[in-house]
């Protein structure tokens, strides 16, 4: 398990228009991945980082992306709405897990959950039928929500997924029959996409009341067009007895009994059901996260957003809190923040809180990624190295690339077919620059010609014959 200030990296929510923003481009490969932009200040974990921006990014750059700490592309998967992409384990073997689908306007989305092996080769897709309500009548082919999909030491997901209802809303002066957003959590079997647990917050009204929310009811909120979003559910993760949820617009999380029940609430208001010590404040939080549990008590990590379109608490910072079932309380063991850029990057701090890596991959709020994360990552793609092949006065310019390959770190090329041992010659070699090379050769080659990635001397991949 990674520490956890490098899970709880930046969560960028807003979206204003687009603007300007570079964008790298390639000759082996039609890519044009946002340039991502990194002010390295201290020692970083090993690893990448895995982002999934969206909004004012060009349609060609919004998909699954994977940097180095050098500012390369790395990988780029299928143009589509992403979130959540990382590497966890499933069954003991790494895996690559992101959510696709389609985002409504109020922060929620219907999709599915992919899940890569090594070799990019989608071993499960999870996705979740039902009885779902949605704002036009709309059926869709999955109801899982973008904001969680994590995979639990037994081995199954965690999602969330949003259902309309019509609900009494005279408690917070609503109307008697006014449309809202019930959250709610399953857990899926992997291999079968069948629910083994699920759970819904209005289910828990006498626990968790209306009257807790932050989220205010009012102009023309409350249609089925416009429903009132009370909890807006954004993490889960198991515990001990169950599991523990973040219901952002309460500004709390709750410990839920495998049964259902709400066992406790640490609220970032008021600490909820413990007495806050220093400063335990947190308000529109994300990605609660569960370690070190014990009978006695736990401590939650999250990233503290503290702000919204609509309302600025204070400066979004990563918390981390001890809670203490004993005592019951609640302090604060440590907090992160950037004075000198409070938003609009992925923040990597290290151990003694030292901010040691910012990376920016769009401008301002335009662009946005569901959670950043750092992940150790080694990846043999099931696809072939590509080349392209361009024409100089007496030569030719060999590109080269080989997207998602993580471990190899030289290029040959070889003049004849892949086929073809007895006629192949090596024309021209390179080391790896980034994710595209580029070898000039002095003289045409014959066509056609083949080029091979290697690490050391170790062939990792062929390509298949280029002709020109
Ligand atoms: C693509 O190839 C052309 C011709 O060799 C070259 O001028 C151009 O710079 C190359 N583009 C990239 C992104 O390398
Ligand atoms: C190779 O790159 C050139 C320059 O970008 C481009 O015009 C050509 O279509 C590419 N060829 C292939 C086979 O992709
Ligand atoms: C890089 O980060 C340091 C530390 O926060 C900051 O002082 C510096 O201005 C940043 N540089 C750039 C180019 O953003
Ligand atoms: C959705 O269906 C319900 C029940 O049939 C109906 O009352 C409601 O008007 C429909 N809403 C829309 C947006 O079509
Ligand atoms: C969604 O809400 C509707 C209306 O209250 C209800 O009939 C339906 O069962 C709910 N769906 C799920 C999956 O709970
Ligand atoms: C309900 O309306 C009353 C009167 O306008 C107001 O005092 C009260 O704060 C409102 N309650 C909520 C939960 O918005
Ligand atoms: C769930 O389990 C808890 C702890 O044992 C218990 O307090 C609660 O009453 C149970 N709830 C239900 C609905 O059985
Ligand atoms: C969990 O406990 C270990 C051992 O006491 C400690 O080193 C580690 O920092 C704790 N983790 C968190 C997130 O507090
Ligand atoms: C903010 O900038 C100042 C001046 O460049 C620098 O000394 C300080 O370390 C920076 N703070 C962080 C958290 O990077
Ligand atoms: C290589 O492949 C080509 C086309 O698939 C085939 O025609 C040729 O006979 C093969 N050559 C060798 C040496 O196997
Ligand atoms: C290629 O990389 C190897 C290993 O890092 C290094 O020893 C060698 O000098 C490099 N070759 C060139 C031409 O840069
Ligand atoms: C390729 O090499 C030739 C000979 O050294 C040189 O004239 C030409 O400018 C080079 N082309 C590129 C794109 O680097």
């Amino acid at each position: 398990m990674m520490p956890w200030w490098y899970t709880a990296s930046s969560t960028l929510l807003l979206s204003l228009g687009a603007a300007a923003w570079d964008y790298s481009t390639y000759n082996s490969t039609g890519f044009q991945p946002p340039n991502l932009v990194v002010n390295k200040t201290g020692t970083t974990e090993p690893g990448f980082i895995f982002l999934g921006p969206r909004g004012g990014v060009q349609t060609a750059g919004q998909a699954a992306l994977i940097y180095d700490d050098e500012e390369n592309l790395v990988y780029e998967g299928p143009e589509e709405v992403t979130a959540n992409f990382m590497v966890q384990e499933l069954n003991n073997e790494p895996v690559i897990t992101f959510w696709a689908g389609d985002m409504m306007d109020i922060g929620y989305g219907y999709g599915s959950v992919h899940i890569l092996d090594r070799s990019y080769k989608e071993i499960y897709t999870v996705t979740l039928q039902g009885a779902f309500v949605t704002p036009d009548n709309s059926t869709k082919d999955s109801y899982i929500d973008l904001h969680e999909s994590h995979i639990t030491p037994r081995n199954t997901l965690l999602v969330t997924a949003y259902n309309l209802t019509q609900h009494d809303l005279t408690s917070i002066n609503g109307s008697s029959s006014d449309w809202m957003l019930d959250s709610h959590f399953y857990e899926i079997d992997i291999p079968t996409n069948k629910v083994v647990n699920s759970w819904s917050a209005l289910e828990q009204e006498a626990d968790i009341p209306l009257t807790t929310s932050h989220q205010k009811l009012g102009g023309d909120v409350g249609t089925q067009d416009s429903p009132y979003d009370a909890y807006h559910i954004n993490a889960i993760t198991t515990t001990n007895d169950g599991y523990l949820i973040s219901l952002r617009h309460m500004w709390s999380g709750y410990y839920i009994h495998n049964n259902g029940s709400v066992i406790w609430r640490v609220s970032g208001e008021d600490g909820g059901d413990f007495k806050q010590v220093g400063n335990a404040g947190f308000s529109w939080q994300h990605d609660m996260r569960v370690f070190n549990e014990t009978d006695e008590g736990l401590v939650l990590n999250l990233f503290n957003n503290a702000n919204t379109p609509t309302n600025t608490e204070s400066p979004t910072t990563g918390v981390s809190l001890a809670i203490d079932l004993t005592k019951k309380t609640v302090t604060s063991l440590r907090s992160l923040s950037d004075p000198n850029d409070s938003i609009h990057s992925v923040k990597e701090y290290d151990g003694d809180g030292n901010l040691v890596l910012s990376a920016q991959f769009g401008e301002d709020n335009a662009v946005a990624s569901y959670r950043g994360y750092r992940c150790q990552w080694s990846a043999v793609p099931f696809w072939s190295p590509v080349a392209n092949v361009t024409r100089t006065a007496n030569g030719a310019n060999v590109y080269m690339s080989w997207n998602g390959a993580t471990d190899y770190d030289n290029w040959v090329i070889y003049s004849g077919a892949s086929n073809d041992s007895v006629n192949s010659q090596q024309i021209g070699s390179a080391n790896r620059t980034g994710f595209e090379t580029m070898i000039n050769l002095t003289s045409l080659p014959t066509s056609p010609i083949h080029v091979v990635a290697l690490q050391g001397s170790t062939v990792l991949g062929t390509s298949g014959d280029i002709s020109f």
